[in-house]
């Protein structure tokens, strides 16, 4: 551990102030070093008070994505990836491309605490400040058909919304096909890559990026109306990074298994029963959402009395009264 986290544990397990001299014969360093791993902290956004001949106070902790804090909360199912957190990149998916190119062969999760280029789905951007969200890249390599790696989009947003169940106490709900909403609006989006391997049909790894806004506030324009944060009690980035990869590599262990997640991705559907507007090319359509089938496709029934089914790919969905 950096001398900076060491510090930052010692002074969260101390109620009292602890002195920099202390700290300094502790961790075997000289006072300056000390101070500049406080002022990191402060940076951080800790609030730590500095009283002279008394030492150092955590009064506030700071939300700091730390990779042992992230493994030190994995189970069974994610223990055996990589944790990488940087502190700025254009976008942890592309990130995890330049891996896969430069002969990466081990699963990962890539964590940014901010994004210079966040991306969302349909060429869209994906609005990525510094400290506020967790910007995460799952890097999964697989043997799946094609067609069956579709499927862990649908499968993420349940990993979201299952961690977000068990580590705040929000009630998140999905958007077809991976948008994740609390209260109406959207606090979490998901872009999946894959890299395919032609010869065999297979998708030869899985980029998995996931945005969650946790106490984001000031939204840019286009987006402010729509967009919120879970607004969970802080610091929650760890343990809930940690949970989303426990609930996705859980599913990913078996991603042909749907049970492990297809009724969960309905019973928190919030567009099964409502009027809709779909857009195909560009095409504007409306209909009622009447069900989703097992591989994660809405069905939709249109005005003249039939039924269209929509899978993911270019389609988007705008509910009616939203
Ligand atoms: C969307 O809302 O359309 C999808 C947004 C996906 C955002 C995440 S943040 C981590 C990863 N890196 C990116 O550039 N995008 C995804």
């Amino acid at each position: 551990m950096s001398l900076k986290d060491n510090i930052r544990q010692k002074l969260e397990n101390s109620a009292e102030f602890v002195s920099g001299e202390e700290l300094a014969r502790e961790f075997s360093v000289s006072r300056a070093a000390v101070w500049k791993a406080v002022k990191k902290l402060k940076d951080d956004g800790c609030v730590i008070d500095s009283v002279s001949n008394k030492g150092y106070r955590l009064v506030k902790p700071a939300d700091v994505l730390s990779r042992e804090e992230i493994k030190a909360n994995f189970d069974k199912y994610s223990d055996s990836l990589d944790v990488i957190v940087l502190e700025t990149v254009d976008s942890t998916n592309n990130e995890a491309k330049r891996m896969l190119a430069n002969g990466f062969a081990d699963n990962a999760l890539i964590l940014a605490n901010e994004q210079t280029g966040g991306r969302g789905r349909l060429g869209r951007s994906f609005y990525s400040p510094k400290n506020t969200g967790i910007y995460m890249t799952f890097l999964v390599h697989t043997s799946l058909q094609l067609s069956s790696a579709v499927t862990v989009t649908t499968a993420a947003s349940v990993a979201v919304v299952r961690a977000l169940e068990s580590v705040t106490d929000t009630k998140p709900e999905i958007k077809w096909v991976n948008d994740v909403y609390i209260n109406g609006k959207k606090v979490c989006g998901i872009l999946t890559e894959a890299v395919s391997d032609f010869e065999t049909g297979t998708a030869a790894a899985l980029i998995i990026g996931i945005g969650i806004n946790i106490t984001t506030e000031d939204f840019p324009d286009e987006i402010k109306d729509r967009a919120s944060s879970v607004g969970a009690l802080s610091p929650v980035r760890n343990k809930l990074a940690a949970q989303v990869a426990n609930e996705l590599m859980y599913i990913c262990e078996d991603l042909n298994d749907r049970s492990r997640f297809i009724d969960c991705y309905k019973s928190r559907s919030m567009i099964i029963g409502k009027d809709i507007d779909f857009y195909i090319n560009n095409e504007k359509q409306s209909g009622k959402a009447i069900d989703i089938d097992d591989f994660g496709a809405l069905i939709v029934t249109l005005p003249d009395g039939s039924q269209k089914t929509l899978s993911s790919g270019e389609v988007t969905v705008r509910l009616m009264d939203n």
